[in-house]
């Protein structure tokens, strides 16, 4: 699958099948997340690899009570590192960089999971202190995300998007 196709046939996926992820797909995906692009090539970003039943409870309870979280053989946990990007760039780097770092780390591991056959979900609703104190994620650091991973157990309900024009404004708004 080229990168555009990957682009365009991605979906959410909230059902997995009941099997591994095996692990050098695991790998190839969070190869694919270090590949991203960050400020100042500072790579202000980490990911938790969580595949403990009762860990992916928790972190489906932090996040509201998704049944995707837990129900994901496997979940990444993409965290900012704040400290990291302020050493060089300080409150913009602490408090925008670091966070584009691990987004953008994020979506990589996304396209390439589901180019590798793999489903994933953003998360983003969450109490982020439940999740810090889960797995003990350091001080300055930020939750951004959770991926839930694994083989999609049935069809991704296809969503639409806004025409291209309602995105755009020529020249400035
Ligand atoms: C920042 C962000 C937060 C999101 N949070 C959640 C979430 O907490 N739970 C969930 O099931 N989906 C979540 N999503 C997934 C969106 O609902 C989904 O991407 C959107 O509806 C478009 O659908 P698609 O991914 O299938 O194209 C989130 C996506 C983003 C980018």
């Amino acid at each position: 699958m080229d990168l555009l196709e990957a682009v365009h046939t991605r979906r959410s996926v909230r059902a997995f099948r009941d099997e591994p992820v095996p692990g050098e797909l695991l790998e190839r995906v969070l190869d694919a997340a270090r590949q991203a692009p960050t400020a100042g090539n500072l790579q202000a970003w980490s990911v938790a690899v969580v595949e403990d039943a009762g860990t992916q409870e928790g972190l489906a309870m932090a996040a509201l009570g998704q049944g995707h979280v837990a129900g994901a053989p496997v979940d990444l946990v993409f965290v900012a590192d704040g400290e990291r990007s302020a050493a060089k760039y300080g409150e913009r780097g602490r408090t925008l960089y670091a966070l584009q770092d691990a987004t953008i780390a994020a979506t990589h591991a996304v396209l390439a999971a589901h180019a590798l056959g793999l489903g994933t979900c953003w998360v983003g609703a969450m109490r982020e202190g439940d999740v810090e104190g889960l797995l003990g994620v350091p001080d300055g650091h930020r939750v951004v995300a959770i991926i839930p991973m694994g083989y999609p157990a049935d069809g991704s309900v296809d969503t639409s998007r806004r025409p291209l024009e309602s995105f755009l404004h020529s020249e400035g708004w």
